[in-house]
């Protein structure tokens, strides 16, 4: 199964979301590819905290090389193996595989998509299908080539027999509703993009699914200490609601939220269940990516309406 994460805005939690997604797949035993195609700015390395790929690898092996054809070998690090987090490379027999394909330290965005790199670009996602069970790919932020090219890869013959879902992360603001409503259904948004590299718009709609990030709680204080802002944030979380109901962002598109964690307002990385016990995340931040990452596999949370 395909997976492109990608959001409108930047800065929404997209890579962290999609790292822990990643981690939580591999946990639950499935072998997981994480392939970083947010080529300007390369992330997933540090957030699998692997010092030689902290940026990009430096071999001149990363994604954007190798979708330039100037490598023909992709470069891959073993999470497992490589990371610096002890507890990551001792994750047990019953997880699965987590395989980085990392992005090119100094890496830039692509110009065009053109059809030399969807050729590979569709090799490559091939080739990862059939050897994992889940193939997570950061897209970056925006209307970008990297989206571009996932979409027209995807709808060449090869690969369109395959599950491909498509995720859109924003945080829970006015702005960053109608933003990722536009990404999808806005003018050169995904659906339209979609539709011009040869998907069928009503399917591929179908494939995708909002993520709401770092979701603030309604309830800072008692409503008892202060009523007035406690009736305030409810008021300001049904308007939300609305406002993403009324731009196709409902209950019945959202794949789920997760909340505000501490942890992550610190420093990007992947919450293990240790960290969990140890009473340095919340538990419900766990429980958010684990729910995520079962709803993700799940037929039913896919089904057409
Ligand atoms: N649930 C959360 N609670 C608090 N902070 C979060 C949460 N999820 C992500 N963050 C933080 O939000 C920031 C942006 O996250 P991240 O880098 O994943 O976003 P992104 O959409 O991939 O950004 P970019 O477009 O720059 O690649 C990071 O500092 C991250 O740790
Ligand atoms: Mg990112």
């Amino acid at each position: 199964m395909l997976i492109f994460s990608t959001s409108d805005k930047g800065g929404t939690g997209r890579s962290v979301t999609s790292c822990n997604l990643a981690y939580r797949l591999c946990v639950s035993g499935r072998n997981v590819a994480y392939v970083d195609f947010d080529f300007g700015s390369p992330t997933a390395g540090a957030l699998f905290e692997i010092s030689e790929v902290e940026r990009g690898t430096p071999r001149g092996d990363g994604m954007h090389s190798y979708l330039l054809g100037e490598t023909g070998v992709a470069a891959r690090v073993d999470v497992r193996a490589d990371s610096d987090r002890h507890a990551l490379r001792r994750l047990g027999p019953r997880a699965g595989k987590l395989v980085l394909l990392p992005g090119d330290e100094g890496g830039a965005e692509f110009l065009t998509a053109d059809d030399a790199v969807v050729t590979r670009c569709a090799a490559l996602l091939l080739a990862l299908e059939q050897e994992f069970k889940v193939v997570i790919v950061d897209l970056s932020a925006g209307r970008s080539v990297a989206l571009e090219l996932a979409l027209k890869a995807t709808a060449l013959p090869q690969l369109r027999s395959f599950t491909a879902r498509w995720l859109i992360f924003h945080r829970w603001t006015r702005q960053h509703i109608l933003a990722a409503s536009g990404l999808v259904h806005g003018p050169h948004g995904l659906v339209q993009a979609g539709k011009e590299c040869g998907h069928d718009p009503a399917e591929l709609l179908e494939s995708v699914r909002f993520v709401r990030t770092a979701v603030p709680s309604t309830t800072l204080h008692s409503s008892v200490e202060r009523p007035a802002q406690a009736a305030w944030l409810l008021e300001q979380n049904a308007a939300l609601r609305r406002l993403a109901s009324v731009n196709q962002l409902g209950a019945s598109t959202l794949l789920g939220e997760t909340p505000v964690e501490p942890m992550l307002q610190w420093r990007e990385q992947v919450i293990l269940d240790m960290d969990v016990s140890a009473k340095i995340a919340n538990e419900e931040t766990a429980a958010a990516y684990t729910d995520l990452a079962r709803k993700l596999l799940d037929n039913a949370t896919w089904e057409r309406f």
